[in-house]
């Protein structure tokens, strides 16, 4: 790593957001412990960012979300409980999926202002060094976490750095979007970003990704709390101001988007997710096999003798 280029040990978690997409699942509980086969994507989010290399976790939460803290907590009487019944395994993952004391850091964001907003609030716990940002619910399936790729872009660029990802034309106006002007192997760089363009106004079809590699100067735009679209305090307006003073690129991660704040993209990363754990993948792709071979008897038994000849 060049010596300009600062170290990356912090990360941001935005989580205090309603959920409302995922209602009624939410309801009670915050959309980040929505588990993806035997993991809350909170859960994800950290072992994405431990592979990366981070060692302090800043959770940005609202009321309600106090077992966003409690899952990464390692109790003692459950340990007892499990030693004592001799539950090996079950004690190991426990362990695995704690955190230590002091790594988690919390912000409040009492009010939903938007994303930029809730990373401001974080500022103080930032400090004066470069941060990482996840969205816990969208999450990228390969061996090498989103993050951690990135962060290896990072010590050779430094600079700013969001991952990226082209989406359909019809769905650039769900993200925040690159305007670019060149492109090195998986390194885009940038000029310009809209947050969530119509279609017939956006400059590509490239979108920000949850992840986003960022230096402390971004907070002197968020101090300014513009709204933005929607009317809201938006993170991707104030990286628009920071793309005039800093190198900032777009990074093309290696690995599949799965956004889990969406049914669709939930129960893909449940399907997704399950064949990769050998423990199970089996018996799952049988029954998947099954239901599909139900599924199509279904839909050739409804459709018009024509479109049964069609789709033949
Ligand atoms: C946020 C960002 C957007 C980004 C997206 C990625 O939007 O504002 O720029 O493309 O996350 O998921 P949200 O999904 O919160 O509406």
């Amino acid at each position: 790593m060049s010596e300009k280029i600062r170290p990356v040990r912090k990360a941001v978690l935005p989580v205090a957001g309603l959920g409302t997409r995922l209602l009624p699942a939410t309801k009670a509980m915050p959309k980040e412990m929505l588990t993806i086969v035997d993991r809350p994507l909170i859960q994800m989010a950290i072992e994405e960012a431990r592979q990366a290399g981070i060692e302090e976790f800043i959770f940005v939460m609202s009321a309600g979300k106090d077992v966003l803290l409690r899952h990464f907590e390692c109790p003692d009487a459950l340990m007892e409980m499990l030693e004592k019944r001799n539950k090996i395994e079950h004690m190991q993952k426990v362990q695995e999926s704690s955190v230590p004391d002091g790594a988690i850091k919390t912000a409040s964001q009492d009010i939903a202002l938007g994303l930029g907003h809730a990373i401001w609030c974080a500022k103080d716990l930032v400090g004066d060094e470069p941060f990482a940002i996840i969205l816990p619910d969208d999450t990228v399936r390969h061996p090498q976490s989103c993050l951690a790729q990135m962060m290896d872009a990072y010590n050779q660029s430094g600079g700013n750095v969001v991952a990226t990802c082209i989406v359909d034309p019809q769905d650039v106006s769900k993200y925040g979007i690159l305007d670019l002007f060149s492109r090195d192997g998986n390194m885009v760089g940038i000029k310009g970003l809209v947050e969530k363009p119509k279609a017939e106004n956006a400059p590509s079809d490239m979108a920000i990704f949850g992840r986003y590699i960022l230096q402390p100067e971004i907070f002197a735009y968020l101090d300014r709390h513009e709204t933005g679209a929607g009317g809201e305090i938006q993170l991707t307006d104030a990286m628009v101001h920071l793309i005039h003073d800093q190198p900032f690129y777009g990074f093309v991660f290696e690995g599949e988007r799965l956004d889990c704040g969406h049914e669709v993209g939930f129960v893909k990363a449940q399907i997704a997710y399950a064949l990769d754990k050998d423990s199970i993948s089996q018996e799952i792709a049988d029954y998947m096999m099954e239901k599909l071979r139900e599924y199509h008897a279904e839909t050739m038994a409804t459709q018009s003798p024509k479109s049964r000849q069609e789709a033949a």
